[in-house]
């Protein structure tokens, strides 16, 4: 059994904590989950009981560095600043990657230190994502799709086959993307867009098929 700590307090860290259960159900014994801890600053938008104690913040994993950590916090840029961060301050922390045991993933798949991967993602052949991605429930990855660090996948996307996103892409809830489409580093995706072609980095894209609507904001620190 290894120890697991869950950084964030909000509705992601809840699901995470659901996902943390549902393996410990497929597989006894797996995770011991130690609690939460987050930044006192942080703002939860949806605060609810969470189902193991609150630890404190960042220094008590800086300070217990033999337990694993996942960060389940949803926005990518922010995910890539925690990391960075408890990185620079504690270089032997470990971080989980989770799969939930309904979930399925083919030969040839490889998916990164700190990833999580929710029940109901079908993941096909040859597909590479990267560390700290998180895959929301019922998403479909097919063939010879790579993305990025710090990806996220909201409920329900569908990746077409070698499809590309860089580091730090958000995609909403039921997004589909064309073979072959590229989405650049840190563009945000809204929910229903449906992507065909490549688009730079740093865009907001919006609609069907999806159009740049503005640049998405900079990570304010890490
Ligand atoms: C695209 C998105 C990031 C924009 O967020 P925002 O900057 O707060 O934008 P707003 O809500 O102020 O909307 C700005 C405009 O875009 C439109 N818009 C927003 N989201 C849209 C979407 N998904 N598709 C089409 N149009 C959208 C709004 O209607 C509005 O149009 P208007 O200017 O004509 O009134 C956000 O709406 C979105 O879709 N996020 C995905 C969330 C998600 O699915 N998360 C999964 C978590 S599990």
């Amino acid at each position: 059994m290894d120890e697991l700590v869950i950084f964030g307090t909000g509705g992601h860290a809840r699901e995470v904590a659901q996902l943390v259960a549902d393996i410990n159900l497929a597989q006894p014994g797996r995770w011991q989950l130690l609690g939460f801890v987050a930044d006192p600053h942080a703002v939860t938008r949806i605060a609810k009981p969470l189902p193991a104690p609150m630890l404190g913040d960042a220094q008590w994993l800086v300070q217990h560095p033999a337990v694993q950590a996942v960060i389940a916090v949803g926005t990518p840029v922010d995910r890539r600043d925690i990391a960075l961060r408890l990185r620079r301050e504690q270089p032997e922390l470990r971080f989980a990657t989770l799969v939930h045991p309904r979930a399925w993933m083919a030969e040839r798949v490889s998916l990164g230190e700190g990833s999580v991967v929710f029940a109901g993602a079908l993941i096909n052949v040859d597909v590479s994502i990267g560390s700290h991605a998180s895959l929301n429930l019922g998403c479909t990855i097919s063939h010879d799709c790579a993305l990025g660090n710090f990806v996220s996948l909201g409920p329900g996307v569908h990746l077409s086959g070698a499809c590309s996103l860089g580091e730090q892409v958000d995609l909403g809830a039921g997004v589909s993307a064309r073979p072959n489409s590229h989405v650049g580093d840190r563009c945000v995706v809204g929910a229903g867009a449906a992507i065909a072609g490549s688009f730079s980095p740093g865009c907001i894209l919006v609609g069907v098929p999806a159009r740049a609507v503005r640049q998405a904001a900079t990570s304010a620190s890490v």
